[in-house]
């Protein structure tokens, strides 16, 4: 080997191994070191993809100045850019083009799945199986990452109460305990044990924080709550995203008690920064530096900048303002390189950490797209919990699970046979029409005779901004005579509504809360001449379904399941699988109800139990009941269990000690089930009021008929710390109540006390 060659390769060998052996600090460190001041606030901007990649160079307006700044190694991150060859395509401006070849970092709404669906969030919560749910994510994740994808815009942890906001789809209902399980189980799941895998991202908890306490559940609406509630309620699942070590988080549009969140520094550098030391980067939600001059925060795009970058926000999505911004204001003296340098070194760890420096086409690899994408373990797993995801709310006279052989099925409603509702509304990658419909998924079953009509049409629409969509058909009520007909001569009735794909999610609030459209109405037509009936509901929020309470023999809450949709809700209606889900989110009986949920406080007037006080001067309402119709925990099973009383292992609890509660549960009906076994606490009176109950533990059992268990939860200090009126996170000495039962209803509780 010619020496000079060699004396090369040998230096380039030294320098390999002393970069190997820097730790990712050392290496952000150095190479922060060489970069220029536009080239770092390059890093902390964001575009959303904005052209064919492989097809030309764009040649004038927005796109161009785009691509410049790709090139020029002004932008770190893009969004909604995917697959393979347009994610190579990219990167490759930004490696072999900018001066420093920094790759960028790829992220994407991967809310629930990619090409293939699973169930939507709340959905899945509903399964309260936090290994299925972490498995979803990894799988989620396995599939967008071989795509080229290497961050999702997930999970998003918002508690919310008030199902008129759309979004309530996309998170885990309204409690934090179970929130908070969720949102660690999720995390485990986008970025695994190593990070660097080519098979998992980087995640982000969002939104941060209290964007689903918008007022009167309108999308984007003020929010104004005390610290109370936001550290005991909202910030909990935040909380337990960070200590699973998620690397970035999304911070919201919202306002906070009159500061908008995206500038909210008490939020992003005292909590978040500061006191739990979080140490991956915060990313403004789309254009929400933009926002903070159509808040009336700041005068002017230039304000809007600094306020978030002081706020702590650390990458611009969408705003183009710190590209535009930053540089003069650190001239001007308003923000500092400090706070630079320590928003692009967050940016660059997470960066390093997922291996795109040694490799920034790790996650561009054509075979396995091809083979990873909808394969078998995936679909299987979008089967399993969809099943999971699946809530039987009533089943008088054990109609379900529906009979094998010899009867005449109607099916009826707009969504029984659609393809597309069922995938639910994040799934920017998947393709229109994929989903298993009940149809399809009925007609497996061989034995029976099925017939088929919408009732309501469904009509194709082309929202803006998005692909071909469907939507259930408002003004048309022809098709009611064929369903009526079709009912009339059949033995059992299923009947399938609910809300279209896009009828929740963002910007999708509403006021009515009712099936939408014809739906009710047709529900009520086929009802008379059929009440042998099966109600299938499809929906992404809970919806208030009074009447069918009363009147439809059983009814099944289906949200929007995803690919597997038509499999699961089949091998549910014919018993294959025995449905266990559980309700994450309170049902209403009214909107007037709303914010509704149930671990509120006692108030001081809460009447006898909360309900029927039989005066007037209680906290209530004069036209309806304070309860829900279907409470939080909520969820019936083709079996029956039987709860014993509680034993506590002791009546008094030491400091730093813990105690055991425990129940014994029988299966006293006629088939196998499982039981999600819930644990509540009361802290009944405290330095802040507290709530009725709160959510503390679960257990998932399987019972055979006739076989009984006991479940045993052990209580120690950690679970009864709160945020009290001192502005600390601790267990206050004291009486505590213990309720264990099947959902949030219970009543039978032991007490014990925490001593001094
Ligand atoms: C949503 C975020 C989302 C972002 C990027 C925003 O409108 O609020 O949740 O991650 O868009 O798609």
């Amino acid at each position: 080997m010619d020496h000079k060659i060699f004396f090369t390769l040998l230096s380039l060998l030294i320098n390999f191994s002393i970069n190997a052996q820097q730790t990712v600090d050392e290496k952000v460190k150095a190479l922060l070191s060489k970069m220029t001041i536009q080239e770092k606030i390059g890093q902390m901007n964001q575009y959303n993809g904005f052209w064919n990649f492989t097809g030309p160079t764009p040649d004038g307006g927005d796109q161009k100045v785009k691509y410049n700044h790709l090139a020029n190694g002004l932008v770190g991150s893009m969004l909604n850019v995917r697959g393979v060859e347009e994610v190579k395509a990219v990167q490759k401006i930004a490696v072999e083009e900018s001066r420093l070849g920094i790759p960028l970092i790829f992220g994407f709404d991967l809310i629930h799945g990619y090409k293939t669906v699973f169930p939507i969030p709340l959905a899945e919560t509903a399964s309260w199986d936090l290994e299925a749910i972490q498995r979803s994510a990894a799988l989620s994740a396995k599939e967008a990452a071989v795509a080229g994808i290497n961050w999702t815009f997930a999970p998003m942890v918002d508690i919310t109460r008030d199902a008129r906001w759309g979004r309530v789809m996309e998170g885990a209902g309204e409690d934090p305990y179970l929130g908070s399980l969720v949102a660690a189980a999720r995390v485990h799941g986008f970025q695994g044990k190593d990070l660097a895998s080519p098979y998992t991202i980087a995640a982000s908890a969002k939104h941060f924080a209290a964007y689903g306490f918008a007022e009167s559940g309108r999308d984007y609406n003020t929010v104004d709550i005390g610290l109370n509630t936001l550290h005991n309620v909202v910030l909990p699942p935040f909380k337990a995203a960070v200590d699973a070590g998620i690397k970035t988080i999304m911070n919201s549009f919202n306002d906070l008690n009159g500061i908008p969140a995206t500038a909210d520094s008490y939020l992003q550098r005292d909590v978040l920064k500061g006191v739990w030391n979080f140490d991956g980067f915060i990313v403004s939600d789309w254009g929400s530096i933009r926002e903070l001059v159509d808040h009336g925060y700041a005068k002017d795009r230039k304000q809007a900048g600094e306020m978030a970058l002081l706020g702590g926000s650390d990458m611009d999505m969408e705003s183009s303002i710190y590209i535009n911004e930053l540089e003069p204001l650190l001239r001007e003296g308003k923000i500092s390189l400090d706070q630079i340098d320590d928003a692009v070194k967050r940016i660059l760890k997470v960066k390093f950490e997922l291996g795109l420096f040694e490799n920034p086409y790790l996650y561009c690899d054509k075979v396995s797209e091809k083979q990873i994408t909808g394969s078998e373990e995936i679909v299987q797993a979008t089967l399993d919990i969809a099943k999971k995801s699946i809530v039987l709310l009533k089943n008088e006279n054990n109609i379900l699970p529906l009979k094998k052989q010899a009867q005449k099925i109607g099916l009826i409603g707009p969504l029984a046979s659609d393809k597309t509702s069922p995938l639910g509304n994040w799934r920017i990658a998947a393709d229109n029409n994929t989903a298993i419909s009940v149809l399809e998924g009925l007609q497996k079953f061989k034995g029976n005779e099925l017939s088929h009509a919408q009732g309501v049409k469904l009509i194709n629409k082309l929202p803006e901004g998005f692909h071909e969509e469907v939507e259930i058909n408002t003004t048309d009520k022809t098709g009611f005579e064929e369903a009526i007909s079709l009912a009339k001569n059949v033995d059992i009735v299923v009947m399938v509504l609910g809300e279209y794909g896009f009828q929740s999610g963002e910007g999708r609030s509403r006021t009515k809360l009712n099936l939408p459209g014809f739906q009710q109405e047709l529900l009520e037509k086929i009802y008379e001449v059929n009440s042998n009936m099966v109600l299938v509901l499809m929906n992404g929020r809970p919806l208030i379904l009074n009447w069918a309470s009363e009147n439809v023999p059983a009814i099944l809450e289906a949200w929007h399941l995803g690919t597997q949709s038509g499999n699961a809700i089949a091998q549910v209606l014919y018993g294959e699988y025995n449905p266990s889900g559980k309700l994450p989110m309170s049902f209403p009986r009214s909107v007037g109800q709303l914010p509704l949920y149930y671990n509120h406080k006692s108030t001081g007037r809460p009447g006898a139990d909360g309900e029927d006080a039989g005066s007037v001067f209680w906290s209530h309402y004069g036209d309806e009941k304070n309860s829900p119709l279907y409470a939080f925990g909520y969820g019936l099973s083709y079996t029956k269990f039987e709860y014993s009383t509680i034993k506590l292992s002791s009546s008094e609890m030491k400091k730093n000690s813990s105690i055991t509660a425990s129940v014994k549960i029988k299966n006293i009906g006629k088939v196998k089930g499982k039981e999600i076994v819930q644990l509540y606490l009361q802290d009944p009176y405290a330095s802040t009021t507290r709530p009725i109950k709160e959510l503390k533990g679960f257990k998932t059992i399987e019972l055979n008929a006739g076989e009984a268990k006991t479940v045993s939860f052990k209580i120690d200090e950690d679970l009864l710390k709160f945020y009290n009126a001192h502005q600390k996170w601790i267990a206050e000495p004291g009486i505590f109540n213990v309720f264990i039962g099947t959902n949030s209803l219970v009543k039978d509780k032991k007490s014990f006390e925490l001593l001094r």
